[in-house]
């Protein structure tokens, strides 16, 4: 009897910690900053510790607490580097420096990948990062390869680039996911760093057809669109990763906000602006967005305490509901998006979300959902690591006054 109310006693206790309203005083904001990043760098480092003896590996997520990695074509591969380099530029450490460069260079053979639309994230978050803070020429060259690799595929009838290959079985041919909003920001880079606009006008026009096919009335965004390879016409609306074909999958909207906010930044063309404002106002006033602002995987999903949430959704938002906040001309607005991208890191910050030290197979956040439908929630995900550790600098550098993105990764070198 008493070891069941103690059961029922830490089970309410846990669920109501990660249901709890986040209440951020904004005079606490430096410390929980401080004391995130401080988290992520040990943690970090002990992951560092594993992986570097693992040849060519780098961490995805975990099963079972246990670490899993993949080669330096798996879709995740970049982060890992990509979150180094932020702690170092954060430390000033040389040793973490070090661990970023390691990281980065196992990457390397990315730069020529032209079978992933993902080589965005690949080799713009770990040379994207590494070229920024340090300025290698080697770093820039592989920005730039890697850019025309992602180039190769792009489709003009389409007017986009390339997701996943075609599927007769699943009557795919020329496929789009509203992920690859994400991998416009390395077309954009590489214009800037050669002086060519060619990839930026590449981006740009998938940028507008995504604008086009890829929204609801509402903003909400599907997940996939697949498209006539021949004539750019659009021949169904549907979901991989979603609840449904209708439905808004979390973090697809969340790479909706952000993709749009880097390609306003990116580009000074206002309609992305707008887009990115409107989807902004879907995610904040959405009736099912939890109280604590970390979303469950999917919107459609039931709002309940057992469904899971998508902490990397959550962290993607911050980031991008930090820099939005800064281009935003309505006060009131932009004060509002700030403040959810204080809630969320704050909800983010605690122990409802924030691993132990040492546990969690050395991933800083808990309760991510890389793949409802195969099973994959309640884990830890190497992105979502990645854009909370952004998103807690942004937020920095906000605190010192100084603009929350570099100017040399805005495509104005
Ligand atoms: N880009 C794959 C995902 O968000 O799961």
């Amino acid at each position: 009897m008493r070891k069941s109310f103690i059961t029922l006693f830490l089970g309410l206790a846990a669920l109501n910690a990660i249901a709890a309203p986040a209440t951020p005083d904004r005079r606490k904001m430096p410390r929980i900053v401080e004391t995130a990043l401080d988290f992520s760098l040990k943690q970090s480092l002990l992951m560092y510790d594993v992986v570097k003896d693992m040849p060519g590996a780098l961490p995805n997520t975990a099963k079972n607490g246990e670490l899993e990695t993949s080669n330096s074509g798996g879709w995740t591969a970049g982060f890992f580097p990509g979150t180094l380099w932020y702690l170092y530029e954060n430390s000033g450490r040389e040793d973490v420096r070090a661990a970023a460069e390691a990281m980065t260079a196992r990457m390397a053979p990315e730069q020529y990948n032209t079978n992933s639309h993902d080589v965005g994230f690949m080799i713009g978050c770990s040379y994207g990062n590494g070229f920024r803070l340090t300025g290698k020429e080697e770093y820039r060259n592989a920005l730039i390869n890697a850019a025309h690799s992602l180039a190769t595929r792009f489709n003009p009838a389409v007017g986009c680039t390339r997701s996943w290959g075609s599927s007769p079985k699943r009557g795919w041919d020329f496929v789009v996911i509203i992920d690859n909003m994400m991998n416009l920001e390395l077309l954009t880079v590489a214009s800037a760093l050669t002086g060519d606009p060619a990839c930026r006008e590449m981006a740009k026009t998938h940028a507008n057809t995504t604008i086009r096919n890829h929204f609801r009335p509402d903003y909400s965004s599907f997940h996939v669109v697949n498209y006539n390879g021949k004539d750019g016409s659009v021949i169904s609306r549907q979901t991989a990763q979603g609840l449904a074909d209708d439905s808004s999958w979390a973090r697809g909207q969340a790479w909706g906000l952000y993709g749009y906010t880097m390609m306003y930044r990116q580009t000074g063309e206002d309609r992305y602006l707008e887009q990115a404002v409107h989807i902004g106002q879907y995610l904040m006033n959405h009736p099912k967005l939890p109280k604590d602002k970390v979303p469950y995987w999917d919107f459609g999903a039931p709002a309940s305490k057992t469904t899971p949430r998508d902490a990397s959704a959550a962290a993607i938002m911050a980031s991008a509901y930090i820099e939005l906040s800064q281009f935003v001309e309505d006060g009131a607005l932009s004060a509002k998006f700030l403040r959810l991208a204080e809630q969320i890191l704050t909800s983010l910050s605690r122990k409802a979300y924030t691993a132990k030290l040492g546990k969690n197979a050395g991933y800083v956040l808990m309760h991510s959902t890389a793949h409802f439908p195969l099973g994959v929630y309640d884990a830890p995900l190497v992105y979502a690591d990645y854009y909370y550790v952004e998103a807690l600098m942004r937020y920095k550098r906000l605190l010192q006054g100084r603009p929350v993105v570099d100017a040399c990764s805005a495509g104005v070198l």
